[in-house]
C-alpha cells in the first residue's frame, strides 16, 4: 500500500464561539488528487490552515510521511513541503510578480545585493509554463483578480512540493486559464505530489479528483473514490439530503416593463445592447468572461457612464451618474467582486448587512438597533448564514458566508431592480440552491431581477429569458422553452443561429 504524502489525526480547533474541526482526519496519497467538500463554513479552509501552520489546532497531530510534525507557522510548513493557495488572495500589490513569488527567498549577489536578471530570469521561465499574459516585472496590483491567482500558482512551483493546496483556485478563472491549471495539477499528480483541493463546482471534482472527503459542520464524514460515486452521494454526504436541480420552474407573472435598455453602448466595452425585462422576470445574462456583461451591470448601477443609448425605468429615461442615484432609484447590485465592493471586513455581521440602509432606519439620532438585528436576523435565517451572531466580525466568516451576507445586504433594501453578478461563485451546493429559489421568489414578488453568470446550470435554471452576449454586442435572446445548452454555447462563440428553425 502507498504511504500518505501526509495525514491529519483527529483534529479539533475552536475559535470564540465556533467549534470549526471536531476530531477531523484527512489523508493525501502521493501523485493523487483529493478533493475536500463541505458547506460553507463545514471547516475545510480551517483544516487546511492547521496544514498550513497558520491556526495551532487544539488537538491531534500532523504526520509528514510517518514522521509526526508540528507547523509552527506558514514557513515552516513551507520548509516541510506544503504549499498553500489561498481563497483568499495574499499578495503584496505594490510589489512586481517576481518579487512576490520569491518573497522571502529573493536569489542574492555577494554583499546581500538582489541578484535581479537572476529573479526576473527564473520568474519567467515559470510564467512561461503557466501560459499566462503578463511578465516577471509586472505590479502585481495593476493585475486582475484571475490573473493574481496565477501568481499564487506559480509561486507554488517553485517549492520542492509533497502537497499542494488548492482552496477554491478556479473562482475567478476563465475557461483558458482552467485548462491551463489541470495541465499544472496533472504535471505535480505525474511528480508523485499529493495535491488537495476544495471547491463546491461538482463538474471540476468529478473531472479531476480521485478521492473524495467531506466535512460537515466540522466533522469528518467520509471519503469516497471518485470513479465509485455520483453527485448525489456527495451531496446526500455534505448537506444530509438530495437536491431537485430539474431546470423547470413556474414561470412568475409577468408585469410592467421595469427596465428597457436601448442600444446602449459603453465604448469597446459593450455595443448597441438593447433589452428590457419587466416585473416578475429573471433574465440571465451568459457569456465567456470579458463578453462585457459585468459592464452594463455596472452602467445600470451608474459605475460607468454609457456613450450612447438609454436607460428607462419604469418607462422613464433615467440619467445614472453614480450608485447613489442608481439605489435611489430602486437598483440593487450584488457585484461580482464581493471582496472589493462589498464588504467591510473589520465590521460585524449586522452592520455589513444594514449598511446601505442606515439612513432609513434610524430613529431620531439614533440607529434603531432592533431593526437592524431584526433585518439581519430575518436575511440569516433566509440564506442560512453559519455564524455564532450578529457580532462576529466579517472576516472571520468562511468565504462562502461572508458572500451571503452581501447578497443580503442587497435583498434587504426591496429593489425594484436586483442585479446579482455571479451569485453563487464559491457558495455550496445546498445553498446554492436556496439561493436560486431566493431569486424565483423574488421575481414571483414582483421584482425584476438581472443573473449574470458563468455557469450555463445555473442561467439555464433560474431564468426566463436569457441574453447571450459575446464580445460586447447581444448576440441573441432565448426564452427558457426554447434554449438548448448546444445553441446558447453557439451564440456566447459569436455564432448566430436566429434564422433557424425553431428560433424564428
Ligand atoms: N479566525 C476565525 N475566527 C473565528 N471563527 C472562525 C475563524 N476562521 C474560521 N472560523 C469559523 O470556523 C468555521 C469554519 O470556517 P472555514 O473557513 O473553515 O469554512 P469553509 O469550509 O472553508 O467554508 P467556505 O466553503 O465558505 O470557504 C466557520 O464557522 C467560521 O466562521
Ligand atoms: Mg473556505
Amino acid at each position: 500500500m502507498t504511504r500518505p504524502a501526509l495525514r491529519l489525526e483527529n483534529i479539533v480547533k475552536t475559535f470564540p464561539g465556533v467549534r470549526a474541526l471536531d476530531g477531523v482526519s484527512f489523508e493525501v496519497l502521493p501523485g493523487e488528487v483529493h478533493a475536500l467538500m463541505g458547506e460553507n463554513g463545514a471547516g475545510k479552509s480551517t483544516l487546511m490552515k492547521v496544514l498550513g501552520g497558520i491556526h495551532q489546532p487544539n488537538e491531534g497531530r500532523i504526520l509528514v510521511g510517518e514522521e509526526p510534525a508540528v507547523m509552527a507557522n506558514p514557513l515552516e510548513a513551507k520548509a516541510k513541503g506544503i504549499v498553500f493557495i489561498h481563497q483568499e488572495l495574499s499578495l503584496a500589490e505594490e510589489l512586481s510578480v517576481a518579487e512576490n513569488i520569491y518573497l522571502g527567498e529573493l536569489p542574492r549577489k555577494s554583499f546581500g545585493r538582489v541578484d535581479w536578471a537572476t529573479l526576473y530570469a527564473r520568474t519567467d521561465e515559470i510564467l512561461k509554463k503557466l501560459k499566462v499574459g503578463f511578465d516577471a516585472r509586472t505590479m502585481v496590483g495593476t493585475l486582475s483578480i484571475a490573473n493574481q491567482q496565477m501568481v499564487e500558482i506559480a509561486r507554488a512551483l517553485t517549492v520542492d512540493a509533497k502537497a499542494v493546496i488548492f482552496d477554491e483556485p478556479t473562482a475567478s478563472l476563465t475557461d483558458s486559464e482552467k485548462v491551463v491549471l489541470f495541465e499544472v495539477i496533472d504535471d505535480l499528480k505525474k511528480d508523485g505530489v499529493g495535491i488537495i483541493y476544495i471547491s463546491h463546482r461538482m463538474e471540476e471534482i468529478f473531472k479531476i479528483t480521485d478521492r473524495i472527503s467531506v466535512l460537515r459542520d466540522g466533522e469528518y464524514r467520509g471519503t469516497l473514490v471518485t470513479k465509485e460515486t455520483t453527485e448525489d452521494d456527495v451531496t446526500q454526504l455534505m448537506i444530509g439530503r438530495s437536491l431537485d436541480l430539474s431546470r423547470n420552474h413556474e414561470h412568475a407573472e409577468v408585469g410592467d416593463v421595469a427596465l428597457e435598455v436601448r442600444g446602449l453602448s459603453c465604448g469597446d466595452l459593450y455595443r448597441d445592447i438593447s433589452f428590457e425585462i419587466r416585473r416578475g422576470e429573471v433574465v440571465g445574462f451568459y457569456g465567456l468572461v470579458g463578453a462585457g456583461r459585468t459592464e452594463i451591470a455596472e452602467t445600470l448601477f451608474g459605475l460607468r457612464a454609457p456613450s450612447a443609448g438609454q436607460i428607462l425605468l419604469d418607462g422613464e429615461e433615467v440619467h445614472l451618474g453614480s450608485p447613489v442615484d442608481a439605489i435611489a432609484r430602486g437598483i440593487s447590485l450584488v457585484p461580482e467582486d464581493r471582496k472589493g465592493q462589498g464588504l467591510v471586513l473589520g465590521m460585524n455581521c449586522r452592520d455589513n448587512m444594514t449598511l446601505p440602509q442606515v439612513g432609513d432606519l434610524t430613529a431620531g439620532p439614533f440607529v434603531s438597533d432592533g431593526a437592524e438585528i431584526a433585518i439581519f436576523d430575518q436575511y440569516r435565517d433566509k440564506l442560512d448564514i453559519r455564524t455564532p451572531g450578529w457580532r462576529q466580525t466579517v472576516g472571520n466568516l468562511s468565504g462562502g458566508n461572508q458572500q451571503k451576507i452581501v447578497i443580503g445586504k442587497w435583498l434587504s433594501m426591496h429593489p425594484t431592480l436586483l442585479i446579482v453578478d455571479e451569485p453563487t461563485r464559491g457558495i455550496d451546493v445546498g445553498s446554492k440552491s436556496e439561493i436560486h429559489k431566493l431569486i424565483r421568489q423574488l421575481a414571483s414578488q414582483g421584482y425584476a431581477v438581472m443573473v449574470i453568470s458563468s455557469e450555463m446550470p445555473e442561467v439555464l435554471h433560474v431564468s426566463d429569458r436569457i441574453v447571450a452576449m459575446y464580445h460586447g454586442e447581444l448576440i441573441r435572446t432565448f426564452t427558457s422553452d426554447e434554449v438548448t445548452e448546444d445553441s446558447l454555447i453557439q451564440a456566447i462563440s459569436g455564432i448566430r443561429t436566429d434564422g433557424g428553425d425553431k428560433a424564428a
